[in-house]
């Protein structure tokens, strides 16, 4: 099974303030993990090193057993899709029309003529279709998050790596976010959701970790 192993991670901004020490586990692209922290334990640094925007930590983190030091952005950007926390850092273009055109086609081998039909589709799904064409700073934060998640909607088949993906979402189109991730995992399409709080994912979380200590460590109560 195709997964982002992590072995013996560390990681410190600072020396003398480690974020992460010797911190092992798997992420396998048919499951849902769903890993919690405090504010601050390094949740977003995490997302940062997998998605290799962060190279200054020791240990081995392998994308279907490539090392992801030795894997440019553009062939890792085949097979992971990162949202990050701030809805505004995802956004690549003037408009959700020309963002989501550069998300469709920008990393996919299959870009064609029916592409501008499934971001259609996309856009209606998340009720964004009447924001297409307007530029970014006219939309409110939680306008541009559903931007975000449509961009995963034309990434489907990769694994996804969401930071918060719901904060800032109204109650809605939270659940829809949470229905998209249920028919996922019933097509063994995984992701890794990061979040401080839990509760609304519960049903379709498969493996569950608190960062606590610097490691990860598994939870294996009944969730
Ligand atoms: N670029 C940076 N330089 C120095 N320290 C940072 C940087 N980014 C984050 N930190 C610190 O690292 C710790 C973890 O941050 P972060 O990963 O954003 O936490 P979380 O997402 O879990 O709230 C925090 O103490 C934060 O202040
Ligand atoms: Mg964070």
């Amino acid at each position: 099974m195709k997964s982002i192993k992590i072995e013996d991670l560390s990681f410190a901004y600072r020396p003398e303030i480690p974020i992460f020490t010797d911190a092992s586990l798997e992420l396998p692209f048919n499951e849902i993990t769903f890993i919690k922290g405090a504010n601050g334990s390094g949740k977003t640094t995490f997302c940062r090193i997998l998605s290799g925007l962060e190279k200054r930590y020791t240990g081995l983190i392998h994308i279907n057993g490539l090392d992801i030091k030795s894997v440019s952005f553009t062939e890792r950007a085949k097979s992971i899709i990162y949202l990050k926390q701030e809805p505004l850092s995802n956004v690549v273009a003037a408009t959700p029309d020309e963002d989501l055109t550069l998300w469709q086609q920008g990393f996919n081998e299959n870009f064609d003529e029916s592409s501008s039909q499934l971001r259609k589709r996309v856009m209606d799904k998340l009720k964004i279709n009447h924001l297409r064409d307007k530029p970014f700073w006219e939309l409110s934060g939680g306008q541009i998050k559903r931007i975000g998640l449509a961009a995963l909607l034309l990434n489907y088949d990769k694994y996804w790596i969401l930071d918060e993906p719901i904060a800032g979402l109204d109650n809605t189109l939270a659940r829809i976010f949470i229905e998209i991730l249920e028919e996922r995992k019933a097509l063994g399409k995984g992701c890794l959701i990061i979040s401080h709080k839990e509760n609304k994912f519960m049903n379709v979380i498969d493996k569950y970790y608190l960062i606590e200590n610097k490691i990860f460590e598994r939870i294996m109560r009944k969730i």
